[in-house]
């Protein structure tokens, strides 16, 4: 499957990079943008190093996910010509997360100011999937508002908020409870998560 993935400057850069890990490690095809705040986030909160040259990041990329089945590319925040910023060569699905209230007014919006603005403006207007990854707290009514527009767009609208039923014993638990959702918002098969409910003859 080909998919965008873009990742923006809200805390909880590890969803958004532990959902990569999953794409490759299930050998999809990655259109991938990161914003200048969310490279901010993951040297903060990660033991990361986000590198600075979008060249430098396509090598990050490529080492690390050596050997995966999958494949990664990324692109600039001004890149107009990437199969992103097109509807003739997007991917169907696009995931924004973690996604800021930034980018979440931007898009609700139509403002198109960068590519992941753009490229989610694509997905709306050619009726694609597009999932959302709000973290924020308390919300303002702005924001409430703004998820309410996309979601009667048809957005997934999934914030980050895992729950704590499964009885998470880690922070990775935690991420993986967020990205299992995503997954299967984007319709993928996952085994991060049990799924909840009785099983087999019980
Ligand atoms: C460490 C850190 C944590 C942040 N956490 C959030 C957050 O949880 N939610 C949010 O909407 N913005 C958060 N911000 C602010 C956004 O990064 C900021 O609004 C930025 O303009 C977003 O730009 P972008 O949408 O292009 O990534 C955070 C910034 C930093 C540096």
């Amino acid at each position: 499957m080909e998919v965008s993935l873009a990742i923006t400057g809200a805390s909880g850069a590890q969803y958004g990079i532990r959902l990569l890990d999953v794409l490759m490690a299930q050998g999809h095809s990655v259109h991938l943008a990161v914003s200048k705040a969310a490279a901010m986030v993951i040297n903060i909160e990660t033991p990361e190093q986000w590198p600075g040259s979008l060249r430098a990041q396509q090598q990050w990329l490529d080492e690390r996910y050596q050997g995966q089945k999958g494949s990664v590319k990324i692109y600039g925040e001004n890149d107009w010509m990437s199969p992103m910023a097109s509807g003739s060569s997007s991917a169907d699905t696009m995931v924004v997360c973690p996604c800021s209230t930034s980018t979440l007014s931007a898009i609700a919006t139509g403002a198109s100011n960068n590519l992941i603005e753009r490229a989610a403006d694509v997905v709306l207007k050619e009726r694609g999937n597009l999932i959302v990854v709000p973290r924020e707290t308390p919300m303002n009514t702005i924001h409430l508002r703004h998820m309410v527009t996309l979601s009667e767009l048809g957005v997934t609208v999934l914030p980050a908020a895992p729950g704590f039923y499964q009885l998470p014993k880690t922070i990775d638990d935690m991420i993986d409870f967020v990205v299992a959702r995503i997954l299967q918002a984007m319709k993928l098969e996952q085994d991060l998560l049990p799924k909840w409910g009785y099983k087999g003859s019980e």
